[in-house]
């Protein structure tokens, strides 16, 4: 692959970036300040036939078309929706993302956040290394998970992973989706407002598309009301984030558990005080194993795309 110039949109796991180092010729766009981008990709642009990015920059229209040698985007991402689809379709660029290896640990993820939230594990450790314990052995109780019913918000690989994990503990499982709809004994609703009127815990787990965007908002919002819970291990914008927050804030929601976020790396801070909401920064996919694992399937694609052999896990 040592002909192959490859764009990283932004830092990479290491072990991607010193393997991709070892075999391309790398072109780091984040180590230019935003006003100098532009420039650097004119001066690039001849060399530069792959993009690497992840979920917070991927390939946008203006990168794609700042790049007339691109011919393959490889994400280290399941989702796309940081990459310019429509134009890499137009200009026959292929693009290839990272499904399957990450499956387990973002519904692993989706479950521990349900139960943190409403087990209070957050407010819990604080309670015990503040020394409060100590001071005054009591502590308030939480909120069961084990036998709620569970409402998934998209009944794909990892909607399908959450399912199989949360009847484990006892929970009822129903679901929206727009376009898959396996063949399981899970309750379906065709509208996101019954899934969370009739669910305890309202989990998201779609792709993000123009359909999806604030596919959580204050009608969900408040069907799922003041004992329910939302955990959202997607996209930020499926949920209307100021409507959240202030559900949580005058107490029409009973808890959040959050991995994504509508401006990430921007959390709302109104949130940073309460007891029941979780907040973790993106982190769904981000165990050492599931991300050799991803940075082989980014690297295997590169090979594959390089010596015109089938791709590994091809989108387009
Ligand atoms: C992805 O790879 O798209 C996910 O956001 C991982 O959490």
């Amino acid at each position: 692959m040592e002909s192959l110039g490859v764009l990283l949109t932004y830092p990479m796991d290491s072990y991607l970036e010193e393997e991709l180092g070892k075999r391309c010729e790398l072109f780091r766009l984040w180590e230019n300040p935003p006003e100098k981008r532009g420039e650097f990709l004119r001066a690039n642009a001849a060399s530069i036939r792959a993009v690497v990015g992840n979920t917070a920059v991927g390939a946008d229209a203006e990168t794609i078309d700042a790049l007339p040698a691109l011919e393959i985007v490889a994400s280290f991402s399941v989702g796309l929706d940081k990459v310019d689809l429509a134009k890499c379709r137009e200009r026959g660029i292929r693009v290839t993302n990272t499904p399957d290896v990450l499956t387990d640990d973002v519904a692993d993820l989706a479950i521990g956040l349900a139960i943190a939230t409403m087990r209070l594990i957050r407010a819990a450790d604080r309670y015990v290394r503040s020394g409060a314990w100590k001071a005054k052995g009591d502590y308030k109780l939480s909120s069961k998970f084990s036998g709620k019913a569970v409402g998934i918000i998209g009944l794909g690989r990892i909607g399908l992973a959450i399912a199989k994990r949360a009847e484990a503990f006892g929970c009822p499982i129903s679901y929206f989706s727009r376009s898959e709809k396996p063949q399981t004994s899970y309750r379906y609703y065709s509208s996101v407002v019954d899934l969370a009127a009739n669910c305890h815990v309202l989990i998201v787990a779609c792709a993000l598309t123009e359909e999806t965007h604030h596919i959580v908002d204050r009608e969900v919002i408040d069907a799922l009301g003041p004992n329910g819970v939302l955990v959202n291990i997607g996209r930020g914008p499926h949920v209307d984030e100021p409507e959240l927050v202030s559900a949580l804030l005058e107490g029409r929601l009973g808890g959040a558990g959050l991995d994504v976020f509508e401006l990430e790396p921007h959390v709302p801070e109104q949130l940073f005080g309460l007891e029941n909401v979780v907040l973790v920064p993106h982190v769904g996919s981000s165990t050492w194993e599931t991300c050799k694992a991803m940075a082989d399937l980014v690297l295997g694609n590169l090979e594959a795309h390089v010596t015109n052999k089938p791709l590994l896990t091809p989108v387009l």
